[in-house]
């Protein structure tokens, strides 16, 4: 009867403590912060979608994936997010990407005024957050 109870307790704080795993991720870069506040906001996926692919997404330029990856974009740190949309705000502004060939070889990938102006305030969103 004892070693059921035993038993029993043991399994209890096993799942206790299993429940604590995915709190776990958050806290990596010792800024702890809601899960949510480091997903991809869901109006601007489409616009990385839409101009950053190929290059920036799973199966991409090792180059380009080794600066800005938004594939694994969720699982950076928020001060790694706040470092990276800052750069990709000073880029889009200076009109270094996208790339100039990819802007001659299809000009749609050229983001619009609005959407660079999109990106930049989510950008200062996260400074703002992170201090940095
Ligand atoms: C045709 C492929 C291609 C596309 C499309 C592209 N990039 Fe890049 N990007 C690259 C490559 C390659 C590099 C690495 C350049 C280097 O380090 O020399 C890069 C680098 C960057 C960097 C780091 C710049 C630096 O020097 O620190 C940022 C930020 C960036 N890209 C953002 C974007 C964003 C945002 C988009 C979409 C709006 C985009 N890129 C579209 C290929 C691309």
């Amino acid at each position: 009867m004892k070693k059921t109870t035993s038993g029993i307790l043991l399994i209890l704080g096993s799942l206790i403590l299993l429940s604590f795993i995915p709190k776990l991720k958050v806290i990596r870069d010792g800024s702890p912060k809601a899960a949510d506040q480091n997903v991809m906001p869901a109006d601007l996926k489409p616009f990385f979608e839409n101009h950053c692919k190929p290059c920036h997404f799973k199966g991409g330029k090792f180059k380009a994936l080794y600066k800005v990856n938004f594939t694994k974009w969720d699982d950076y740190g928020s001060k790694k997010q706040a470092e990276k949309a800052k750069n990709i705000c000073s880029v889009l502004s200076d009109e270094s990407m996208p790339p100039e060939m990819a802007r001659k070889f299809n000009p749609k990938v050229i983001p619009t005024k609005e959407q660079i102006d999109a990106v930049c305030k989510w950008s200062a969103s996260l400074q703002a957050a992170t201090g940095k």
